[in-house]
């Protein structure tokens, strides 16, 4: 069955958006714009999976709604808004939470990551995220999800979920004379030179927010001075840059830097080293600064002309929780029949 070519992808306000949100998701979600239908959330009800101070979740979920916009998301073409403000989420993951076997979420690594040794004491919520993340996906039966590489395990598991559900329900979803794929069998989009963006400080550590040190990752909301030390000051070897790609091999950091700059400048990395290839870092690190000032210094000064009017963004929020309730209610009306649920 043919479904509509629809991307959804979704960010967690949970803190400092940095330089791996904005070239493994944010940067990416933009040319979709022109292809596909395209909906992006802000996942406030993911975030609370781990405690947040309120109001600093909602100065969080509209500086994140305004990256969205900052970064090249029009508003009006692709739907924006906040995952609590459309109910269906809740309810598609309770479902979900009774497809969903114990066993599949147990062998989530993220899960394992972040609970670490205190895996008694962490939410539920914590949890059962994953389900929760399926529906934000199937309620929209989009086919297509842009993310980094380390939600990978996680749309495989809403894969499996899709899956599960059409054929538990085979029997009831035939009897609504509904398509027997009554979900979608989302396809990832993790490609291109910036799929994991690693530390500033240690190549062999993902670039994230829970990193202790400010030096390890570039915020959106860095200065050009501040952005620039940085990059200067990032670990490398002593080695020039490779004349070839296979160079980059076992040499983390280079590799980490060349796929920033690669990215930043839509080109692959392959055309990176051709260009910089033999050059020492006293000209590529540089390079690079001047490169990610000319491109972020600008993302930067809108995100703060947008927060500094937050009804605004209230507004578009508000406007895209209603085309996206829309699209979710359609889903919900049927999945409610299927599962079957009076109303
Ligand atoms: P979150 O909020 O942790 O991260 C948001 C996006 O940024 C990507 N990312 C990175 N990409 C490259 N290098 C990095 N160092 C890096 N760090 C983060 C993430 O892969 C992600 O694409 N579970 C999701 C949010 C979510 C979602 C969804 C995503 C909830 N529902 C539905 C897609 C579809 C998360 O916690 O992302």
């Amino acid at each position: 069955m043919a479904f509509t070519p629809r991307v959804f992808s979704g960010i967690q306000p949970s803190g400092d958006l940095h330089l791996g949100n904005y070239l493994g998701a944010i940067r990416r979600f933009v040319p979709l714009q022109a292809t596909h239908e395209t909906i992006y959330c802000v996942v406030d009800m993911h975030a609370i999976t781990v405690w947040q101070e309120p109001e600093q979740l909602r100065r969080s979920t509209r500086e994140l709604a305004a990256a969205y916009v900052a970064a090249g998301i029009d508003p009006k073409k692709s739907i924006i808004f906040n995952q609590s403000r459309v109910h269906q989420h809740a309810e598609l993951a309770w479902v979900f939470n009774c497809v969903a076997r114990m066993g599949w979420m147990a062998r989530m690594t993220q899960f394992k990551d972040k609970a670490g040794k205190n895996s008694e004491n962490v939410s539920l919520g914590l949890f059962a995220y994953p389900s929760l993340m399926a529906a934000d996906i199937l309620l929209y039966k989009a086919t297509h999800v842009p993310v980094g590489d380390d939600q990978k395990q996680h749309l495989e598991l809403t894969r499996d979920i899709a899956q599960k559900f059409n054929n538990d329900y085979a029997a009831s979803i035939a009897a609504e004379g509904l398509p027997a794929e009554f979900f979608p069998i989302t396809e990832p989009l993790i490609a291109g030179p910036a799929t994991r963006i690693m530390s500033l400080r240690d190549g062999t550590k993902k670039m994230s927010k829970s990193d202790p040190s400010d030096q390890s990752r570039i915020s959106l909301l860095d200065d050009a001075d501040t952005i620039s030390k940085k990059i200067k000051r990032a670990t490398t070897d002593p080695e020039p840059l490779p004349s070839e790609l296979k160079g980059l091999e076992g040499r983390a950091e280079a590799d980490n830097l060349v796929g920033i700059y690669a990215a930043l400048s839509d080109l692959s990395k392959e055309q990176v080293i051709a260009e910089f290839g033999g050059k020492g870092w006293g000209v590529f690190k540089p390079a690079l600064a001047d490169l990610a000032v000319t491109v972020l210094a600008p993302i930067a000064g809108e995100m703060q002309r947008l927060v500094a009017d937050p009804a605004s963004i209230d507004a578009f929020m508000a406007d895209g929780a209603e085309r996206a309730s829309a699209i979710a209610e359609a889903t919900m009306k049927d999945v409610r029949q299927i599962v079957g649920f009076i109303r």
